[in-house]
């Protein structure tokens, strides 16, 4: 029987994710400094709909078109670190399957994978996140480096002034700027020989590897610490909305601020010539006792007021979830670990399946609801009690 046999919905495929990998490597996914992630789904959770009845919704319409090109389902994959950790090649297989399903994907400035590769596999479903940097020629290399090859949207993430904790991992002796290192293996030794399979492809897949980006500003022939001290110095600084500024003045291209939770910031960006806000708080792993992501997205939209398309992540593990967000005033969500749980469980057949359980979720719930386009979502889907948030 296949890993992917019994795998009906999302959560299943996290307890196939969380069979397949050490427990130190699945907590690195799951957890930050505290519950955030969880309160992120709960959140969601709360939302109820009301549904209209004889209406011709029975194949809604689920397509989006976002900066002039349509894409399958509003539903795309963000940005991840170090994703080789939980499969090797794991950038690679999103990227594959993001295609395949036609929806972004967004490679992390953090990934293992190069930009050229991605754009290559992907082509313009390839979008590309980064962290402005400390020093302005640097961030102009990445983004001219970006452009080259081939991207046309910049995620420019603003959560992380500081390197992120994780209090799991701090006991577990491996940190999270260097996860994944030998020294994190050697005191996890057990835990990885009892989950053979994924430490026999970790190995095969030559064991932790170098964030790709970063390579060329770390000290000649660094190794993978090395290049992870290079991205930690430069990203994870005292960022400013000068940054930004410049930012959009180098980048020719779409220009999508992620991390944004406060309505001002939003505006600003706004103001300052982005194309979209994403409402983000970092899956939850972010800042203590942060409030859920989904409850700073109607003041967000009220703040963009329409001027540019307002995104979403942060704890979406159906397409209910999806469905919350876009009657909220979304134009578009994402989400990391959804498919992460698709790769760690069955490589690219389990980032196809993650997506098509979405899909067909999203579609599925449409019909019910009676909405016959996802442009037709609104406010007036929610139940009252749910519709005051929006
Ligand atoms: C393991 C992991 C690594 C991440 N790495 C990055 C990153 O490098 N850059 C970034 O902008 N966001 C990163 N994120 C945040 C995701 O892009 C996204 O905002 C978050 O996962 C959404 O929440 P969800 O996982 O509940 O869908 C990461 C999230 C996880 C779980």
């Amino acid at each position: 029987m296949g890993v992917l046999d019994r795998v009906v919905n999302i959560d299943d495929m996290r307890n196939a994710a969380r069979s397949r990998l050490p427990g130190f490597v699945f907590e690195g996914m799951e957890r930050g400094n505290g519950d955030g992630n969880a309160r992120n789904v709960e959140a969601l959770e709360r939302y109820r709909f009301t549904a209209r009845a004889l209406v011709d919704a029975v194949q809604p319409a689920l397509s989006v078109d976002l900066f002039g090109r349509r894409h399958a389902f509003p539903m795309g994959i963000s940005s991840v670190g170090l994703a080789s950790a939980f499969r090797p090649r794991a950038d690679e297989l999103l990227a594959s399957a993001a295609r395949e399903a036609d929806v972004p994907f967004i490679l992390s400035g953090a990934a293992n994978a190069s930009v050229e590769t991605i754009a290559r596999i992907a082509g313009d479903n390839a979008w590309f996140q980064f962290y402005g940097t400390a020093k302005r020629e640097v961030t102009e290399r990445v983004i001219r480096r970006a452009g080259d090859a081939g991207i046309k949207v910049l995620v420019y993430t603003v959560d992380f002034p500081i390197s992120p904790r994780n209090e799991v991992m701090v006991r577990k002796g491996v940190s999270l700027v260097r996860p994944l290192g030998w020294t994190g293996i050697r005191r996890n030794f057990l835990d990885a020989v009892m989950h053979l399979p994924w430490a026999l492809e970790f190995l095969r897949g030559g064991g932790p590897q170098k964030l790709d980006a970063w390579v060329p500003f770390a000290p000649p022939g660094a190794d993978v610490g090395g290049v992870l001290g290079a991205y930690r110095d430069l990203c994870f600084h005292n960022q400013t909305w000068q940054e930004l500024e410049h930012a959009r003045r180098v980048w020719p291209g779409k220009l999508v601020i992620k991390g944004i939770v406060h309505p001002d910031d939003a505006a600003r960006a706004v103001d300052m010539g982005v194309d979209a806000v994403t409402v983000s708080n970092h899956g939850g792993i972010k800042l203590e006792c942060m409030a859920p992501a989904i409850d700073s997205l109607a003041p967000v939209v009220a703040a963009v007021g329409g001027r540019v398309p307002v995104f979403f992540d942060g704890g979406i593990r159906k397409g209910a979830h999806v469905l919350a967000a876009l009657c909220l005033g979304a134009r578009y969500c994402f989400g990391g670990r959804y498919t992460l749980y698709g790769v760690s469980a069955a490589g690219q057949a389990g980032v196809a399946r993650s997506l098509e359980i979405m899909k067909s979720d999203i579609a599925f719930n449409m019909a019910m609801m009676g909405c016959p386009s996802v442009a037709e979502l609104g406010p007036q889907f929610l139940a009252p009690g749910s519709r005051e948030a929006a």
